[in-house]
């Protein structure tokens, strides 16, 4: 049987890496589409087999040229996602009017899916431009393309994610760790291989035209997420809640950084939870479990965090 297929935007990112490997072991042919070939075009030659992989790139979000290689595909995939903006407008740019552009071309395309991982626990973040730039893409994603799927997932965490690995770093360098909300916000953090799962599964069902929440098997506060961190790298450290005054003005000089580690729209965002919502659907509820634990996950990999790494007898502290 002729294997589909498959235009990836984002495809360089955490979930399109993993993603890549699924599809092409599967006998999907991708083209991913990255703004830069060169820089890493290379780790994505690596998950694919000979001839399932085709590196596209482009610089920006050119209407023609996205026309034109969405044409030969049958299924389009957007994984194109940012935390914080470098210039203004770029969450309205990426998060929704991109997404709209992508949903409005597989119509006139009429392509058999589109399917858009926005993100969940937005819904009440309406004081946050990540929650409404995200919301307004899937609100547009909605009017144009009847055969569209949403996904949202909490955390999505893995050796390679921008969460876990940078607050090992953090919490392996600092001696106190500040806790914003007194690390009360909840979340129910989701292994990339698992959710990778859900992506492969609505790529192959048939139905169309829904919206389904992804999360993990469990519920953890912040505060639980880090003392399941710092267990894992053996070491002790003091968690302080941090007043809101002072919170609200480390993000104001940490987003100076070039790469920030907290914005004051991220600080917003994480007063919300990022549980299910009961307005859709989880994984769980149509059948799809998340099986991998945080805490048994994070011990494969968070030797590297650990004095002496992974083969050393001390007792580390
Ligand atoms: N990771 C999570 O915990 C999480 C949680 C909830 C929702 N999500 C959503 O899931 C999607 C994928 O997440 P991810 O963790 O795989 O993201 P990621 O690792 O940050 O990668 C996102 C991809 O987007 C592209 N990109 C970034 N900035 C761009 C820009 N200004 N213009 C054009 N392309 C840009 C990059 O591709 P190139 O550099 O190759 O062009 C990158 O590979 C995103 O929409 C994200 O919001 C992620």
């Amino acid at each position: 049987m002729k294997q589909k297929e498959i235009l990836l935007f984002g495809a360089t990112g955490q979930i399109g890496r993993n993603l890549v490997r699924k599809l092409s072991k599967n006998n999907y042919k991708v083209t991913a589409v990255t703004r830069n070939i060169h820089r890493k075009g290379y780790i994505l030659k690596t998950q694919a087999n000979p001839g399932y992989l085709n590196l596209i790139e482009l610089k920006n979000f050119n209407y023609e040229k996205i026309y034109k290689l969405m044409q030969n595909c049958e299924i389009c995939i957007n994984l194109v996602g940012i935390l914080y903006e470098k210039r203004s407008n770029e969450f309205n740019l990426i998060h929704s009017e991109l997404p709209s552009m992508l949903s409005n071309i597989s119509k006139k395309l009429k392509l058999e899916k589109f399917i858009h991982i926005s993100a969940l626990g937005i819904e009440n973040a309406k004081d946050s431009k990540y929650a409404s730039s995200k919301l307004d893409g899937e609100r547009k994603i909605r009017e144009n393309f009847q055969n569209s799927i949403i996904l949202k997932p909490s955390i999505v965490y893995s050796i390679d994610d921008n969460f876990t690995t940078n607050f090992m770093t953090l919490l392996s360098r600092l001696p106190i760790m500040p806790l914003y909300y007194s690390g009360q916000t909840k979340f129910m953090p989701i292994h990339v291989s698992d959710l990778v799962e859900i992506i492969y599964y609505v790529i192959k069902d048939k139905k169309t035209n829904f919206t389904l929440e992804c999360v993990g098997p469990e519920i953890l506060t912040f505060r639980e997420l880090l003392i399941k961190l710092l267990k894992s790298i053996n070491k002790k450290r003091i968690l302080m809640p941090l007043p809101f005054s002072l919170a609200k003005l480390s993000a104001k000089l940490l987003q100076l950084l070039p790469t920030p580690i907290l914005t004051e729209d991220q600080l917003r965002t994480l007063k919300y939870d990022n549980i299910y919502s009961k307005i859709y659907k989880t994984n769980f509820d149509i059948g799809i479990k998340a099986n991998k634990f945080f805490g048994e996950e994070i011990n494969k990999y968070s030797y590297n965090w650990m004095t002496g790494g992974q083969f050393s007898k001390k007792i580390n502290k």
